[in-house]
């Protein structure tokens, strides 16, 4: 949650810290701010509330000349969206800006000591706490501004990325984190600091991820310093080279990021499969898996942890994992997993999923999975983000930087790899024959251009989304491996079109749901031909003679079903285990147009954010 970036170097800060901000929007965009230090030391601040266009257009005409300052995006934790809880904050004296990620636990009991000091606060929010204590260490201590940061978040409990600058420094700009990301990228002459590195693309494409417990000192002129917070030690740098283009972080000529990402999916599953089957198309190649050959062959049972569309990923992971491994598998929301006492051993493999690799659940589910000897594998997007470096091995999606806030191709790239991974290790184990790893290895190779087919239903389910958008609820049902997959369509149109929607295991809808169908509550059932069909078809014949309205995803041709349903959405056919990445389509553009029909914000909806960094 939230966005920071910071820039010290040669060029105008402001355009490049906007910039950088409307790149980390995804991250949260309920309001924004910026502070600007010009050469002489003069420092503006200026904040916002709303998207990062309010904020512009709120600095336009006024001074923001200089080449250091800090910005932010915020999605609220602490205090209202407003322009006095937005970020910067500015200590009392009016000296320090700062700019917060994260959430600082024990902000109630330092704002009572502070406010005991005489300490005056404007907002409500946990951030001004750390820009007060900073200031009053400053003064009370008359000490160097890294020494105050420094004792400050040693004071601090709980989460954070920041950055400091200070009125009358124009030379200095400092961050710090434990637990939030922060990227420092290093350029000729400046340095760049972001929550992700996607403002510092197009700059430079030196960065280095600052550890968790470190702070940068960024000098006018001088090289990095990066010291840790614990005992002030310079641990070394590790310069890595980022692999990311301006291009793909723009739009494509498409409306919106989300719909980019929607029609990219034929590129990016071939981008995930690329290199991972042997040409002779026989075997799986997941390095994570086989460089820990032992850990995999020796595992009495897989533990997969993650939130929101990778927990709905983790169920299908759970289904194959079975099927090709043999081995049982339980699949945990990681915010439950962290506080559940969760039985462990170090005969366990802990699976992370998390596109963003920053999900505070996931990490501290994997923290603890570790502390309990598990061996924890990451299935992640982000290269370089907390999950990655804190898990002891894993795969990339590699579906390039997902910015609309609802994930699309992340989920299929995900599930993509899953398939991977039980192929690789169920031919490790032996469990599963080698026809099968053949058939199935094949048959993905194949889905990138099934799913060219899938998007040319593009047309039609536009036409029929604005049948839809007067639903005030919605229903999603689906069997077996297509289970999560309608628990994931339910999850994509609640979050961008604001209806309710319910996913279900169609078989349960006689338990309880079916009590709800009439005209107005349509149901999407996904129906493809396989081994459950029959069973799926009764349940779209119970919807219909309650009067509902049915729409199916079912297979090309299938004429039974284009009788029974009110729409079909119809896709070509695959083996079993794979329809969910092929089904999964259709309702991606289904929730997009229903959103897009009804006006809504489809890549930044209300109360979201991509990056959920605080729990
Ligand atoms: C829904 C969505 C969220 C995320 C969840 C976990 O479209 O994107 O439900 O899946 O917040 O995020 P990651 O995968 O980054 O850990």
């Amino acid at each position: 949650m939230c966005g920071i970036v910071g820039y010290l170097g040669t060029k105008p800060a402001y355009e490049i810290l906007t910039q950088g901000l409307h790149r980390l929007e995804y991250r949260g965009y309920d309001s924004s701010g910026v502070a600007i230090e010009n050469d002489g030391g003069e420092m503006h601040v200026y904040k916002s509330q709303g998207k990062v266009s309010n904020l512009e257009a709120a600095v336009d005409g006024k001074p923001h000349d200089g080449t250091l300052g800090i910005a932010h995006t915020r999605w609220a934790t602490h205090g209202i969206p407003n322009d006095i809880n937005a970020h910067p904050h500015v200590s009392d004296d009016g000296r320090i800006a700062l700019v917060h990620n994260g959430t600082i636990e024990n902000y109630a009991v330092l704002h009572e000591a502070l406010a005991g000091h005489g300490c005056k606060f404007t907002s409500e929010t946990d951030t001004e706490v750390l820009v007060q204590l900073i200031e009053y260490i400053r003064l009370t201590n008359d000490c160097t501004l890294a020494d105050a940061v420094r004792e400050a978040l040693g004071q601090v409990i709980g989460a954070f990325a920041i950055a400091v600058i200070e009125r009358d420094n124009p030379d200095l700009l400092i961050a710090a984190r434990r637990s939030s990301p922060l990227v420092i990228g290093i350029g000729d002459g400046e340095t760049f600091i972001a929550s992700d590195a996607t403002p510092i693309v197009g700059y430079t494409d030196k960065v280095v991820y600052l550890g968790d417990d470190e702070m940068a000192l960024i000098r006018r002129n001088e090289p990095l310093e990066v010291i840790s917070l614990n005992d002030g030690s310079h641990p070394g740098l590790d310069i890595q080279t980022l692999r990311l283009s301006v291009e793909q972080l723009e739009k494509g000529g498409y409306d919106t990021f989300m719909l980019k990402e929607i029609f990219e999916q034929p590129d990016t599953l071939r981008d995930c499969l690329r290199g991972r089957i042997t040409a002779d198309g026989n075997r799986v190649i997941l390095s994570g898996v086989l460089d820990n050959k032992e850990r995999f062959l020796n595992a009495n049972r897989i533990v997969i942890v993650a939130c929101g569309t990778s927990w709905h990923a983790a169920l299908i992971g759970k289904r194959l994992i079975q099927d090709m491994c043999a081995l049982p598998v339980e699949v945990e929301y990681a915010s439950e997993f962290r506080y559940g006492s969760p039985f462990i051993t170090d005969r366990d493999i802990v699976i992370a999923i998390s596109q963003s690799g920053e999900t505070a659940d996931t990490l501290a589910a994997i923290e603890l999975a570790k502390s309990k000897g598990a061996f924890v594998y990451g299935i992640c997007n982000v290269v370089g983000a907390s999950i990655p470096r804190a898990t002891d091995s894993g795969t990339y999606i590699h579906v390039g930087p997902e910015i609309g806030v609802a994930s699309t191709k992340a989920f299929t790239g995900q599930v993509t790899v899953l398939t991977l991974l039980a192929l690789c290790a169920g031919q490790l184990r032996g469990t599963i024959s080698q026809q099968q790893v053949t058939a199935i290895a094949g048959e993905l190779l194949r889905i990138p251009d099934i799913l060219r087919q899938v998007l040319k239903l593009d047309d039609a389910i536009r036409e029929m989304s604005r049948i839809f958008t007067y639903a005030r609820n919605f229903l999603y049902l689906g069997r077996g491996y297509n289970y999560p997959t309608a628990l994931e369509g339910a999850l994509k149109l609640k979050e961008i079109s604001y209806i309710h929607a319910e996913g279900y295991p169609a078989a349960e809808m006689k338990h309880g749901p079916i009590a709800l169908i009439d005209k107005d509550m349509p149901s999407v059932i996904i129906a493809p031909s396989d081994s459950l069909y029959d069973k799926i078809v009764s349940n779209v014949q119970q919807v219909k003679s309650r009067g509902g309205h049915v729409i199916a995803i079912t297979n090309t041709g299938n004429e039974d079903m284009r009788k029974l349903a009110d729409y079909c959405l119809e896709i070509p056919r695959v083996m079993e285990c794979l329809t969910p990445i092929v089904a999964s389509v259709p309702l991606q553009l289904l929730a997009y147009y229903v959103a897009h029909y009804k006006g809504c914000d489809v890549d930044q909806p209300r109360n979201l954010a991509k990056s959920v960094t605080v729990e």
